[in-house]
C-alpha cells in the first residue's frame, strides 16, 4: 500500500518536472525544437517511459494520473507544432526582408547605349571645341527673319517655297527651322565679334522620306567672324575637322557652289571613306563624297545683324549630322537614325 502511494506520488512528480520543462521550453531553431520532441516524445523520450512505467500504477489511481499523462503527451505535441510553425513564419519573414539571397541568379540588366547621331554630334562638338568654338542653340520654332530674311534669302527664292519649309498654320511668318543658321543670327544679333560657335540641332524640310532625305534632321552650323579672317582659315579649319572626323588620310577638295548667305560659297567634299579614293560604289567611282556647305559670309548677312561688315569679314559652314555618320558608319539608308530599331541601335554600344 504504502509502496504503491509512494510510486503514484513520483509518478505526479515526474509529469509536474516533466510539464514544467515542456511549458518553459522555447527556441525557433528547428534542430532544437526536434531534439527537444525526440527528449519528450522519441521512442526512450521522457514521456514515453512514463507511459511505459504507467503499466506499474495501481488499477484506483489509473484514472487520474491516466488524464495527467495524456495531458502532458498533448501538451508536449502541440509545443512542439507551435514552435515548428512559429520557426518556418519566422524564416519567411528573414527572406522577405531585404536579406539577399546570393544563390539566386542575377537578374540580367540589359546596357544602354548613345544614338549613333548623338555620338558623331558629341564628336563634331568636340573637334571644335579643340579650337575655340563655343556651342550655341535656338528655338527649333522660327520666324522668317532669322531662318530667311536676315539671311540674305531674297523675297521669291525657292527655298521659302511650301515644297521645302513646314509652315505652322496660318502664319506664313512662323516655320519650322530648314537650318540651324538661324540660330548664328541670333548669335550675331547679340553679339560683337570675334565671334566663334558652332549650332547643333534638328531641322525640318518638307521633303518624301527616303533612304537618301528625310523631314527631320539634324545639323552642325558654324560661324567664325573677327578682322582678316579669310577663305584660308575656312579651307584650314574644315581640313582639320576632316582629318580629326574621319582620320588622318582624309584629303578634302572644295567645288564652287551657291548660297544665298555666303559669297564665295563653296561645297567640300572629303575622298571616300570606304575606298579611300580608290573608286567604289558608295562614292559612285569617283573617290570623292560630298561633306558640307560652306562659304564667306555675305557682307548684307553681317550688316543685317549689326556687325559693321568693313571692319570685320567671317565665314561659315554647315553640315548633316545624318550624313557624317552615315559616311563614318558605312550606313546605307538615313531612315535607319529615325526607326529605332534596337538591332541597329546594339552596334553603336561600346561608342560613347
Ligand atoms: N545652311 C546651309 C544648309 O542648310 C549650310 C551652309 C551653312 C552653307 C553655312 C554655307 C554656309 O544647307
Amino acid at each position: 500500500m504504502i509502496e504503491s502511494a509512494s510510486k503514484e506520488i513520483i509518478m505526479i512528480d515526474r509529469i509536474d518536472t516533466i510539464k514544467a520543462e515542456v511549458e518553459s521550453f522555447e527556441s525557433l531553431n528547428v534542430e532544437e525544437i526536434e531534439q527537444f520532441r525526440i527528449r519528450m516524445l522519441g521512442r526512450k523520450g521522457l514521456i514515453t517511459n512514463l507511459f511505459k512505467d504507467f503499466k506499474e500504477v495501481p488499477a484506483e489511481q489509473k484514472k487520474e494520473i491516466g488524464q495527467k499523462l495524456n495531458q502532458l503527451k498533448v501538451l508536449a505535441n502541440n509545443k512542439v507544432e507551435e514552435l515548428n510553425q512559429k520557426a518556418s513564419r519566422q524564416k519567411e519573414a528573414d527572406q522577405k526582408e531585404d536579406k539577399p539571397d546570393l544563390t539566386m541568379p542575377a537578374n540580367f540588366v540589359e546596357p544602354g547605349s548613345r544614338h549613333p547621331i548623338s555620338i558623331v554630334r558629341n564628336q563634331i562638338n568636340s573637334i571644335f571645341a579643340r579650337i575655340g568654338y563655343v556651342i550655341s542653340e535656338g528655338p527649333e520654332i522660327e520666324n522668317d527673319w532669322h531662318n530667311f530674311s536676315a539671311l540674305n534669302f531674297p523675297e521669291n527664292h525657292p527655298a521659302r517655297d511650301m515644297q521645302d519649309t513646314f509652315f505652322i498654320e496660318k502664319t506664313p511668318d512662323i516655320t519650322l527651322r530648314t537650318h540651324t543658321s538661324s540660330v548664328q543670327v541670333r548669335v550675331m544679333e547679340n553679339t560683337q565679334p570675334p565671334v566663334r560657335t558652332i549650332s547643333p540641332g534638328r531641322v525640318f524640310r518638307n521633303e518624301a522620306i527616303s533612304a537618301r532625305a528625310h523631314c527631320i534632321f539634324h545639323q552642325v552650323e558654324g560661324l567664325y567672324v573677327d578682322e582678316d579672317v579669310s577663305f584660308a582659315d575656312l579651307k584650314q579649319t574644315l581640313y582639320y575637322f576632316a582629318r580629326e572626323m574621319f582620320g588622318s588620310e582624309t584629303k578634302t577638295r572644295f567645288r564652287p557652289s551657291f548660297f544665298p548667305f555666303t559669297e564665295p560659297s563653296a561645297e567640300m567634299d572629303i575622298s571616300c571613306t570606304l575606298c579611300g579614293g580608290s573608286g567604289c560604289t558608295m562614292c559612285k567611282y569617283s573617290g570623292w563624297v560630298e561633306i558640307l556647305g560652306c562659304g564667306m559670309v555675305d557682307p548684307n548677312v553681317l550688316d543685317n545683324c549689326n556687325i559693321d561688315s568693313k571692319k570685320y569679314t567671317g565665314f561659315a559652314f554647315g553640315m548633316g549630322i545624318e550624313r557624317v555618320a552615315a559616311l563614318k558608319y558605312q550606313i546605307n539608308d538615313l531612315r535607319l537614325f529615325f526607326e529605332n530599331d534596337v538591332r541597329f541601335l546594339k552596334q553603336f554600344e561600346a561608342v560613347l
